[in-house]
């Protein structure tokens, strides 16, 4: 229906040849004319004469994001304007079978799961997008891929005009702030992956009341639209998952280091308890995809954890005392 309300445009269309044309009955139409006006789409309806689309909800509708993605890897999309989390809704659909590319995207989360098992914040105004993901590689790996994920929405990101960071492992920030975070899950057998889910959520409109620590893309490009967001990094995600699945890690890795806003920075690294696994300055990112950290005399690959800077982690100190 909506399709048919896009393309009658300005002359808008009668309910009897909606009806005709989607072999639905005159009330079907009604109603679906409520539904739509409840997702907020803006229909005029003048008696006697028909509906006419004046206005598209800024949303991260899947209908709305698929016609704006470009990469044919993403063929099915799913979702709508809520749920619990995509990445269990894309979770289920791996289980069932449905194949690498299928995309899960909803306008807001009522349970949306970061990393460490905490709570990621799901306004309207964000994106939340799950991908499935079946690379033909072995577990050992797939290190790399949460960061070819963040690489990928980093670069779609900069399609928009925004000038995105990287923080190691998946965060994608800018001016300090964080804009975007992946939540990579995976189901493998000794020497092969089953699937992998790979979420992110995007802060694209500042809501109301915005956190702290947070960036907005809208403050970086005013006219991005949510939908048109998610379909930029969609593609950005595509491209690099290609070229990390042809080539491997290494052939991202000065992409990935030239975004990368720990290098040379001293930090703290912290396994999923909060405990300090190593501290040091960050020297690189290494073909694995690991986080080289210069700490007592040497030089230490770190595979996974979380990084403090040193100056956020004195702050946060100075805040609690
Ligand atoms: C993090 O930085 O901790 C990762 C956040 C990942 C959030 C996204 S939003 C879409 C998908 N669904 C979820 O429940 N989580 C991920």
């Amino acid at each position: 229906m909506l399709a048919s309300l896009r393309s009658a445009g300005e002359q808008g269309i009668s309910g009897e040849t909606l009806a005709r044309d989607l072999g639905v009955s005159r009330v079907a139409v009604g109603k679906h004319i409520a539904i739509l006006t409840e997702l907020g789409y803006e229909i005029d309806a003048v008696p006697g004469r028909g509906y006419r689309l004046t206005g598209i909800p800024d949303r991260a509708f899947p209908w709305e994001v698929r016609p704006l993605t470009r990469d044919p890897l993403w063929r099915r999309f799913e979702g709508g304007l809520t749920t619990v989390s995509t990445n269990d809704d894309a979770r289920t659909l791996a289980e069932q079978g449905a194949e690498e590319g299928t995309v899960v995207v909803s306008a807001r989360q009522e349970g949306g799961r970061g990393r460490f098992g905490r709570a990621w914040s799901s306004p309207e105004g964000g994106a939340y997008v799950s991908v499935v993901l079946r690379p033909q590689v072995s577990p050992a790996d797939a290190g790399p891929l949460a960061l070819v994920v963040a690489l990928g929405i980093a670069k779609g990101l900069e399609t928009l005009g925004v000038p995105a960071g990287l923080k190691w492992p998946n965060d994608v920030k800018v001016g300090g702030g964080k804009l975007a975070g992946v939540l990579l899950e995976m189901n493998a057998e000794a020497d092969a992956i089953r699937w992998v889910v790979a979420g992110f959520g995007l802060n694209v409109a500042r809501p109301d009341s915005p956190r702290a620590e947070a960036a907005y893309v809208r403050d970086y490009s005013p006219n991005a639209g949510v939908a048109q967001t998610a379909a930029a990094c969609l593609d950005g995600v595509a491209v690099m998952y290609r070229e990390w699945l042809e080539e491997g890690f290494g052939r991202l890795l000065d992409e990935y280091e030239s975004r990368s806003v720990l290098t040379g920075e001293h930090v703290v690294v912290s396994n999923a308890m909060g405990m300090v696994r190593v501290a040091g300055v960050v020297r690189g990112i290494d073909a694995g995809g690991r986080l080289l950290i210069e700490a007592d005399g040497g030089t230490v690959a770190v595979a996974s954890g979380e990084v403090t800077l040193h100056r956020d982690r004195d702050m946060a100190t100075e805040s609690a005392v």
